[in-house]
């Protein structure tokens, strides 16, 4: 008898997974979870081989597979097409946050459980922003250029360097990483911090961060929810992105929404990639509307070469503090992401489904989270 199948795609780890271990989402290393599979009677397939559809590996284990895993870091698109060739699949599992990846509605459609580690590198995505933002007004990327090119030019650096202190900074999305990044930004004395989402954060959340303020700053009443988007962008020096990709997510920074923002302001998005239009967002760093842009998100992923985020730069050689997608990937969250994969295929193999609810995404042919846009409910 054939066994049933989990189908796992991570990135390649080469070298690197071989010397450190605890490299969990590399494909050497199957986040420690070939042994706990195999012996609950599984088999397991990992690849690299996911693009492009439908001459992938992955398309050729798709029609057999139960259960796929897969990272946001190197996402295996669950596209609608995909899923209509996988008559066995009963459950998809994130090993992070975000499950854009897989075609929500169609997963819904076909009673597709979607499942995700939610919280497991909130605090280090946080921190992403948290750099980029300080990388991106500090100027740092050309100055650290300077430094290790034996130059030695502190105008040309300091033409396009600020403090973060009394700055208005807005998030898009006040969910768990947003809300973190507007606890670390007390540290740095802003002016205000502003939020837009259309879940509005407890009052207790928002007592917290204005007694911070008022403790650490002298600074009351620091939050302000704005119920306009374009409203909270042309107020702000930084926009943050920290909302989930879905339909009226998408594409939503265009030039249009980038235009209302103020000139020489920064935007960071380290939620998805596809939430901004890659070319209106280039367009407004290479001309100076934007003084930056910096994240870790592209679409699709890996980036081609030929991404305009690869090379887009202010006038003065700044204004880019792009890396791959790798906030939410360090160590620590590897270990946390692998260890909730883990306990979500616990639920799966002994058919208790005893999930935690903030896990599920999708299940019994809808949406089980209020994050993935506003709908009514069936
Ligand atoms: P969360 O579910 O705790 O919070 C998301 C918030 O966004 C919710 O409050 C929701 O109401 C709000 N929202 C949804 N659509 C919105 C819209 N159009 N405008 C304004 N607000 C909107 O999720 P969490 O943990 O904060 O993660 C958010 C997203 O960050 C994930 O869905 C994922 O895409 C991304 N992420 C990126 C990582 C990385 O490595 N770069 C790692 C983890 C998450």
């Amino acid at each position: 008898m054939t066994k049933p199948k989990v189908l796992l795609v991570l990135y390649e780890g080469g070298h690197h997974a071989k010397e450190q271990p605890k490299l969990l989402g590399a494909i050497e290393n199957e986040l420690g979870l070939r042994k706990f599979i195999e012996d609950h009677g599984y088999e397991l397939v990992s690849t690299i081989d996911k693009d492009p559809e439908p001459h992938s590996k992955v398309d050729q284990e798709l029609p057999d597979a139960e259960i796929v895993i897969s990272t946001p870091f190197f996402p295996l698109y669950l596209t609608r097409t995909r899923i209509a060739k996988s008559p066995n699949l009963k459950i998809a599992i994130t090993a992070g946050v975000g499950s854009d990846h897989v075609d929500l509605d169609a997963a819904n459609e076909r009673n597709i459980s979607v499942l995700e580690v939610t919280g497991s590198n909130v605090q280090s995505v946080a921190e992403h922003a948290m750099m980029t933002i300080l990388t991106l007004v500090r100027n740092f990327v050309p100055a650290h250029d300077y430094a290790v090119n034996g130059k030695w030019d502190i105008a040309a650096i300091a033409r396009d360097e600020y403090d973060l202190e009394d700055k208005v900074i807005a998030t898009v999305g006040a969910g768990r990483i947003g809300y973190r990044i507007l606890e670390r930004l007390i540290a740095f004395n802003p002016k205000k911090l502003l939020y837009y989402d259309y879940q509005e954060l407890p009052a207790d959340a928002i007592k917290k961060l204005n007694e911070a303020s008022k403790l650490f700053n002298g600074v009351d009443n620091i939050v302000e929810r704005v119920e306009n988007l374009e409203d909270m962008v042309s107020q702000a020096d930084i926009v943050t992105i920290n909302c989930p990709l879905h339909d009226n997510s998408r594409g939503l920074f265009n030039k249009d929404l980038i235009a209302k923002m103020k000139k020489g302001s920064y935007l960071v998005n380290t939620a998805r990639g596809a939430i901004c239009v890659e070319q209106d967002v280039a367009d407004a760093v290479n001309s100076g509307h934007l003084a930056g842009y910096g994240g870790d998100v592209w679409y699709p992923q890996p980036a081609p070469k030929d991404h305009p985020w690869r090379s887009m730069k202010n006038a003065n050689g700044g204004g880019n503090a792009m890396t791959p997608h790798i906030s939410g990937t360090s160590l620590d969250a590897q270990a946390r992401y692998a260890a909730g994969v883990k306990q979500i295929l616990t639920e799966y193999f002994n058919k208790t489904y005893k999930y935690r609810p903030q896990d599920v995404i999708c299940i019994d042919g809808d949406y089980a989270t209020k994050a993935y846009g506003q709908r009514e409910k069936k």
